[in-house]
């Protein structure tokens, strides 16, 4: 990929301000302009429910708002001097007059960026940003048969694309199966609703679990006979996911069936030991509980990552000495093997090259 005005002129910034560190030059002019990092200002943040709020941000120099509708970006928010790392969902529609990008985040019981960020957050707050990134994404022009299957606050990345079908007017035949606990936790209802309205091609089907029960694959039959000629954007919760997986396998259309996970499911443990992170001389610990993505971040390392549950293998890091276990199924991992570090502990002393 070719470098882009920015991309030049951060280097230009490197160059020029060396050998001291650009930042501290680019900071004083404004919060949001870095050589080294992306970073993004918060600049609203609206409720949508009770426990979710959509978040705003304008984000500064090299952030390239080209995405596509279905991915998710990495946001990085300054806890007790800490900075803390997750993914989410974009839910705003790629367009080039707009210069912000909004997420819209529930709030996890206990939660711990979650919380903050739906009831903590103020605006004008400075985050870091990774680039948008992942699979599950909506292509133009669209297909002529679409079904998106969404629980709880994975109607985010379909909201994108709905949007963003409605922007462009290319609507196809779309059926929207989505499910929440109550009515007043549907995020997004009005605006849904009011499309629904707008598109003859595009259903809406609501399920509010107090009332009408779980939306189990069988209320699915009903609710979307035609499922299996429709291409299927999938996103909920991790039960729904599975139903959905096991359901469309037995059909023989796996194929034509999108999902999107929110969290790993992590149930084997490791004994845990002491980690020593190579090239930087960090060192800790570790439990047999805490990934080495969260350990390198709680040390202050920039590690590379992407989806954080073992899907995109963008945090892959060499291990030079000792054993990691994948905290997903007990795997273990020896020296000389390239680990995901978002999904494995230390099963003993071990050196990770970063
Ligand atoms: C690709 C992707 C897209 C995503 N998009 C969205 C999105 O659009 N909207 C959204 O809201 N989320 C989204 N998520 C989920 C998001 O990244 C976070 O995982 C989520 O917000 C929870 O983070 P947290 O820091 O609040 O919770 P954490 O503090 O990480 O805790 C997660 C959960 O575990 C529980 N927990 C924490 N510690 C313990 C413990 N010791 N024992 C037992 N339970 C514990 C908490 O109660 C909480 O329910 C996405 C995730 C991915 C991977
Ligand atoms: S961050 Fe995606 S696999 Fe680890």
């Amino acid at each position: 990929m070719s470098p882009t005005a920015t991309d030049l002129v951060r280097r230009v910034a490197s160059r020029v301000t060396t050998p001291l560190l650009p930042d501290d030059y680019l900071k004083l002019l404004n919060p949001l302009w870095t050589a080294r990092e992306l970073r993004g200002k918060v600049v609203e943040v609206i409720p949508e429910t009770e426990d979710a709020a959509t978040i705003v941000i304008k984000p500064g120099w090299g952030f390239r708002t080209g995405y596509q509708p279905g991915q998710y970006v990495g946001i990085g928010v300054d806890r007790d001097g800490k900075w803390h790392w997750r993914s989410y969902s974009i839910s705003s529609t790629p367009d080039a007059s707009e210069d912000t990008l909004s997420i819209t985040v529930r709030a996890m019981p206990e939660g711990f960026v979650s919380e903050h960020l739906v009831r903590g957050l103020e605006p004008g707050t400075i985050v870091r940003l990774a680039l948008p990134q992942g699979e599950f994404v909506l292509p133009d022009p669209p297909p002529a048969k679409v079904l998106f299957w969404t629980g709880g606050s994975g109607i985010t990345p379909v909201m994108s694309m709905l949007r963003t079908l409605d922007r462009r007017s290319t609507m196809p035949d779309v059926v929207h199966i989505h499910s929440t606990p109550t009515r007043a936790q549907a995020i997004f209802r009005d605006e849904r609703l009011a499309l629904a309205e707008k598109y003859d091609g595009l259903r809406m089907v609501e399920n509010f679990d107090d009332e009408h029960g779980i939306l189990d694959v069988a209320k699915l039959e009903v609710a979307c006979p035609d499922w299996r000629e429709r291409q299927a954007w999938v996103c909920g919760p991790a039960p729904m996911l599975e139903a959905a997986e096991k359901h469309w396998a037995a059909a023989g259309v796996t194929r034509s069936l999108h999902i999107e996970r929110f969290s790993a499911t992590l149930t084997a443990s490791a004994t845990g030991g002491h980690v020593t992170f190579a090239a930087s001389g960090k060192e800790a610990d570790l439990d047999g509980a805490t990934t080495l993505l969260e350990a390198g971040e709680a040390l202050g390392l920039q590690m590379p990552f992407g989806c954080r549950m073992g899907i995109c293998h963008t945090c892959v890091l060499p291990l030079k000495k000792g054993i990691v276990k994948d905290l997903r199924n007990g795997a273990e991992y020896q020296e000389n093997q390239n680990i995901q570090t978002c999904v494995t502990a230390a099963a003993g002393d071990c050196v990770i090259e970063i």
